[in-house]
């Protein structure tokens, strides 16, 4: 599956495609642990609570959710080999959800070496399931089975898992298997009204319950998976911004040493935090290159020379390639084909200005963590291909410097907070998402320069109304597109004969689906109004009422 990022640049796009094979080629190669295939953990030893992932649509929640406990966490294919783990303080496992049946063959298991650890678990579902089956207990299909909100009524009151909480909790269910007899040694801690078991323990750490705590549908579930690190797991809690900046840095000006790292900086928060990061390392041994491919929204070339160079002392190459862009998408009006053009335009342009450096020995790069996961995850292969994401652009595969990728097991929010921690502002740090390919996916058909003018001017002015309506950082994305679309309309008393631009403006948790923004219908009128008559080619604007899917945020 393609996993959009909200990283604004060609170059974290690509990024991201070269990190996630490379994180996919790590977590699958059990022996692959040299440290030019895997930036070291960047907190050595962490309090560490491992997910195990059977294949839930919510496997990733569940990491998240520690992770806002402020404990670290991996999500990892539950066949990992321990031996890739040997860098964390491992405290206990969560066994996730997933689709499959415990006495179908073939069925994923729970390893021995999980098994074996002494350490607490707690299977969530499927991972309930399996822990019943691995301990001596039986699983079968349910008469009834459920899906959907549930009442859970809590058998035993001084069970830990079920610390602060009340009796009875409303929980969000999806099994068609149950566990028929436990395991020995376990005991019935909750019931519900399909699921006499649905919550199961023993004295020695075991935990199994037949609900999702990690949705919002389980709303006193934060407390539960709580009860579970804290007076279960016995963790602190102590993963915390500071904390990753601290060690980060360390962790970097050891590996560097002396050599030379460089950075691709697009704009986006991911490649920027990660650059702030390298540079609090390792100082002036940090070059970023920022390409202008003409395809920047106003003033953003500006915004980016004036933040790294002038206030943060960055050294910065500032690449002025658009004359290169623009003769590469001349002509070119087909989506798939712009964003190739783009990428490999892009990977040119960045290996000459690397190879004027001279020695280089580093690339730093602002992969984050849902992009390990992703590419990680069984079954994306399979998943068809909508658009080129990160497969545009970006560095060579077979570059020859050694990869950082120090926010690679960070969640967007955290990369955010350390952002925020490294000192960069509010406006860097909770930017909306940017493409690679840029303004030319906003424009359909030939991308232009006199197109590119008219676009960037109304996008102005739809980003200026929705910041001044205090909209903006509620909103997932805000942005005009140019159709190739003419339309006749009246302006004073004369006929006119102009281009219309789609507004999109949508509401998302993540780009995965995304929904239209209900925005006031005054808001809509100013952008309305001021676009038709701040931008003169512009005589028509209407809104996409179109969520995704069957819509992508993107026009192209
Ligand atoms: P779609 O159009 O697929 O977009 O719904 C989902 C999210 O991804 C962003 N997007 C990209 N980001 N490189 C990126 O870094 C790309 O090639 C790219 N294409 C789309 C889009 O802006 C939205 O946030």
């Amino acid at each position: 599956m393609v996993h959009p990022t909200d990283d604004a640049s060609v170059s974290a796009d690509h990024a991201s495609t070269t990190n996630a094979n490379h994180a996919k080629a790590v977590l699958r190669n059990t022996s692959s642990n040299s440290p030019t295939e895997f930036f070291p953990a960047p907190i050595d030893v962490v309090e560490t609570i491992i997910v195990l992932d059977y294949g839930s649509q919510f496997s990733m929640l569940i990491a998240r959710r520690i992770r806002e406990a402020n404990l670290y966490s991996e999500l990892i294919p539950w066949d990992t080999s321990p031996d890739e783990l040997k860098h964390l303080g491992i405290k206990g496992f969560i066994l996730s959800g997933g689709p499959a049946s415990v006495y179908e063959d073939g069925a994923p298991q729970l390893p021995d070496w999980v098994a074996n650890s002494g350490l607490p678990i707690l299977g969530i579902c499927y991972g309930m399931q399996l822990l019943a089956h691995k301990l001596g207990g039986s699983v079968k299909p349910a008469a009834n089975r459920e899906f959907g909100p549930a009442t859970l009524e809590i058998k035993d009151t001084s069970s830990a898992l079920f610390r602060s909480l009340p009796d009875s909790l409303q929980v969000w269910m999806s099994h068609g298997d149950r566990i028929e007899r436990l395991p020995p040694d376990f005991n019935s801690i909750a019931e519900s009204e399909n699921a006499p078991i649905a919550a199961m323990a023993d004295d020695a750490g075991h935990y199994g319950i037949q609900f999702h705590p990690e949705v919002v549908h389980t709303p006193q579930g934060d407390q539960l998976i709580r009860n579970f690190l804290f007076e279960i797991a016995g963790c602190r809690g102590d993963w915390t911004a500071s904390s990753f900046v601290d060690k980060s840095v360390e962790a970097i000006r050891e590996r560097v040493g002396k050599g030379k790292v460089i950075c691709a900086l697009s704009g986006g928060v991911d490649s920027a935090v990660a650059a702030t990061l390298v540079h609090r390392a390792v100082g002036d041994q940090l070059t970023c290159i920022f390409v202008d491919n003409a395809l920047l929204r106003m003033n953003e070339p500006e915004r980016v020379v004036s933040t790294f160079r002038e206030q943060m002392k960055i050294n910065l190459i500032h690449v002025e390639a658009q004359e290169r862009f623009m003769i590469e998408l001349a002509e070119v009006t087909a989506p798939e084909t712009k964003r190739i053009r783009i990428g490999e335009t892009f990977i040119r342009v960045f290996e000459t200005e690397a190879e004027k450096l001279g020695q280089v020995d580093f690339i730093a790069q602002g992969t984050t963590y849902p992009d390990v996961i992703e590419s990680a995850s069984t079954g994306s292969d399979a998943t068809a291909k909508i658009k080129t994401h990160h497969n545009v652009g970006g560095i060579p595969k077979d570059i020859q410097f050694e990869l950082i990728e120090p926010l690679r097991n960070l969640f967007k929010d955290e990369v955010r907070r350390v952002g925020k921690e490294l000192g960069l502002s509010d406006e860097m740090v909770y930017r909306q998402p940017f493409p690679g390919p840029g303004l030319a996916i906003r424009i359909i058909g030939e991308v232009t320069a006199d197109k590119l003018d008219i676009l960037r001017r109304a996008d102005w002015v739809v980003m200026d109304e929705i910041k001044k309506a205090g909209l903006y950082y509620e909103l997932w994305q805000a942005f005009a597109v140019l159709t190739d679309t003419k339309s006749v309309g009246v302006q004073g008393d004369f006929r006119t004969y102009g281009h219309c631009i789609a507004l999109r403006v949508v509401t998302a948790e993540d780009a995965m689906t995304a929904d239209w923004a209900r925005l006031p219908y005054e808001l809509l009128a100013s952008i309305s109004n001021r676009i038709v008559n701040e931008v003169q080619e512009v005589n028509r604007v209407v809104y996409d009422i179109t969520s995704k899917p069957p819509g992508t945020i993107e026009w192209e």
